[in-house]
């Protein structure tokens, strides 16, 4: 592949930059343009959109957005900002997300299947869940939960299910119902679920009896007792447990069941056989669920979001950027148990009417190869994924693509930034260069996509996440709140200068939060209720590129800083995965006298590969002269895996904790919990090192990881 040589040493640019902003050493990409094909069946391919989305035209342009929805009652207004920052969109209209997503497809498509769950097991058959089946499930559990539960509008319920169907109907059933739903990632242990339990005050938890995870069943019942515990001890009685059973029928815990407060739905539900549940209208500023950041250290903030503004960004941004029409078989192997998921595998495409594919597994079991056959089995023509797992995939098997007929027309990635080399390799080997990538950008606390290329117009650049979408307005600002001018290439924070109809509507519980942590840092004026007084602070830090394209350069406590050169972790990572022996590689700031911190480095081989002196040269090479002489690391570590979180993401919090002596903390709710014990024998020797207090910018290091 054709690349632009690398940019000179940017040392001597970079110590003119202000503390705030980070010093940027990537090279410009070669921009790559949709297939003809593509753009021919595209969503959205009218040039006029941005035009139409102008800031001249906010906020009425998001009309087109609620209109996508069937209402009860149309909305009299489209924005109110008279609380700024708390916003309400669609004021007046009334809505239910449920009939949206279900009801109003069974005319046309009452036989088409709106999901295909795949279980781990490779021996059991997908099974396919048509429009009408979904439809009359989740009313039969909606009856059940109003009926033998007691749950009405507006009381919470605390969800902790795997990925199977079960998760999506409890979701749908309680939207239809106007309970919000809090759910839980099935990797978190019971006492995550039981603390956000008791900070969204749900008296009722839904559980299962296990699941299939890397080929093992796991019993998840244990977890339901010490959420109850954890919940009591933080002054919230659970009085209801929810079992669905993975094997209806058969109940496959050794936990008994504790009498009076655990149930078996399947068994509950013969009772509600054939009963219908009419959807209650709400208020489009109700809320429709709660979703906690998936911060592993500090209280966990509950993300709030509305109905109407929430399931209007959700179908159009799902519409627009992942090009969802009903004739698509359409695969995003997020969790549902993340914003990802329940944007772009739940509310999102059934919204649309498509088919969304549930896998209950990991992406490597039995190998490599396992998504791909799915994919092939199932005719998947969009994927959705994370760089994490493209990393993973990459390293493990990286012919493994081409053994199969994959045939995607378009493709996803988000969570992270992605470095330029996975990127090329998801292109050419999974997409066979023949799919749209679309690189999206944005938070739970933004309820979707806020910047990605748009499939069908724009040229896609690898490891940038392009330009806003219609109707986003991003900036990038200094410490001082000044702006970095447009497309200088010049790093600083990421801000949104205007609301959106994802944007949450405030923290759970915590509104004082909500402001302070989003919206105090770039306001001047606090009593102001014009929304441009309140621009949005992400917490990450970005680039503008002179053509517009923002290229995300990773959270910004996630910085490091030598000798007073913040170095972007993501640009550090990127170089070590230039040097093809490599698969993955973390960075981490240690205590240094002299230059403040130093980056210390982690790196995992492909297979086959044996760890030599000529490799870690190689590495070192690739990072000085990619970045600079500043960002030699102190020690190259080859390890044989890397600390993760169960969604995958990298956990550098630990390995910042390994490299300066100092406490992991909990280390529970990994996907692999073991192998921070290897690394810190690796790193520290046999003997347990005496523990040193940590600075606090490293404690503070990798925390939203
Ligand atoms: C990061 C996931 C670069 C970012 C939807 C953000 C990304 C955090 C990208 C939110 C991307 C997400 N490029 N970085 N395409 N997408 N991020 O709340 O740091 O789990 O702030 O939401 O992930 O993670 P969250």
């Amino acid at each position: 592949m054709a690349r632009a040589t690398s940019r000179a040493d940017a040392l001597g640019e970079s110590s003119r930059l202000s503390e705030a902003e980070i010093a940027v050493h990537w090279r410009e990409e070669e921009l790559y343009a949709p297939p003809a094909e593509f753009v021919a069946q595209a969503n959205l391919t009218d040039p006029q959109v941005m035009e139409r989305f102008s800031l001249a035209h906010f906020p009425e342009c998001f009309r087109e957005f609620g209109e996508l929805l069937s209402w009860d009652r149309k909305w009299t207004t489209t924005f109110d900002s008279s609380r700024a920052p708390f916003y309400r969109w669609f004021v007046g209209g009334k809505l239910n997300a449920c009939y949206n997503c279900l009801d109003r497809n069974l005319e046309q498509y009452r036989n088409k299947a709106a999901l295909v769950f795949v279980g781990e097991p490779e021996e059991e058959p997908p099974v396919s869940i048509t429009y009408q089946e979904l439809f009359v499930r989740v009313n039969e559990l909606a009856a059940l939960l109003r009926d033998e539960v007691g749950l009405q509008a507006g009381d919470r319920v605390t969800v902790h299910l795997p990925m199977v169907p079960e998760l999506p109907i409890t979701m749908l059933a309680c939207a239809r119902l106007g309970v919000v739903h809090s759910v839980v990632f099935g990797g978190f242990s019971g006492e995550s679920a039981g603390r956000r339990a008791a900070d969204s005050g749900s008296r009722v938890l839904v559980s299962m009896d296990g699941y299939y995870r890397n080929g093992k069943f796991l019993d998840h019942r244990p977890a339901a007792d010490l959420a109850v515990a954890t919940a009591k001890s933080e002054g919230q009685t659970i009085d209801t447990v929810l079992l669905w059973q993975r094997h209806p029928g058969k109940y496959l815990s050794s936990a008994k069941l504790v009498e009076g407060r655990d149930r078996l739905v399947n068994d509950l539900l013969k009772k509600y056989r054939g009963r219908r549940v009419d959807p209650v209208s709400l208020p489009a500023e109700a809320p429709l669920f709660i979703m906690y950041t998936s911060g592993t250290t500090g209280r966990p903030k509950g993300c709030q979001h509305a109905v109407g503004g929430y399931l209007a960004y959700v179908t159009a941004t799902a519409k627009w950027i992942q090009d969802i029409h009903p004739t698509d078989v359409y695969w995003c192997t997020a969790d549902i148990g993340w914003i990802t998921g329940h944007s772009y595998i739940v509310y999102g495409p059934l919204a649309l009417a498509a088919t969304s594919v549930l896998y209950e597994g990991v992406p490597t079991y039995p190998d490599a190869g396992r998504l791909w056959r799915i994919a092939e089995r199932l005719g998947v023509n969009i994927f959705h994924t994370a760089p994490t797992a493209i990393r993973q995939l990459r390293r493990l098997g990286p012919d493994e693509p081409k053994k199969y007929d994959l045939r995607f027309k378009t493709m996803t990635t988000v969570g992270e930034p992605i470095e330029p080399e996975a990127w090329l390799w998801f292109y050419h080997t999974v997409g066979k260069g023949r799919a749209v990538v679309t690189d999206t950008w944005w938070q739970t606390e933004t309820g979707g996509v806020l910047c990605s290329t748009k499939p069908g117009i724009d040229r896609m650049k690898p490891g940038s996440t392009g330009p806003p979408l219609p109707g986003i307005f991003p900036a990038i600002m200094d410490e001082n709140g000044r702006e970095v001018p447009a497309g200088s290439n010049r790093a600083g924070n990421l801000v949104i200068r205007n609301p959106w109809p994802g944007l949450m509507s405030t923290i759970w519980g915590d509104a004082e939060r909500y402001k302070s942590t989003y919206f105090s840092k770039y306001n001047k004026r606090p009593n102001s209720k014009d929304w441009r007084d309140w621009p949005y602070f992400a917490g990450d830090g970005a680039m503008q590129a002179a053509d517009g394209y923002y290229r995300v350069l990773g959270r910004v406590d996630d910085v490091i800083n030598v000798a007073g050169h913040r170095l972007g972790t993501k640009e550090i990572e990127s170089a070590c995965l230039t040097v093809p022996e490599v698969a993955e590689a973390a960075v981490v700031p240690i205590a240094d006298e002299l230059k403040g911190r130093v980056p210390e480095l982690y790196v995992t081989l492909r297979p086959g590969v044996t760890v030599s002196a000529e490799i870690e040269r190689k590495v070192v090479h690739a990072v000085e002269t990619e970045i600079g002489k500043i960002a030699r690391p102190k020690a190259v570590h080859f390890v044989a895996d890397m600390p993760k979180t169960r969604s995958g993401k990298i956990m550098r919090r630990v390995l910042a904790a390994i490299s300066n002596t100092m406490e992991v903390g909990d280390v529970t709710t990994l996907a692999n919990p073991d192998v921070v014990e290897a690394i810190r024998v690796q790193v520290q020797g046999k003997g347990k090192v005496a523990t040193q207090a940590a600075p606090e910018d490293i404690a503070k290091f990798g925390e939203r990881d």
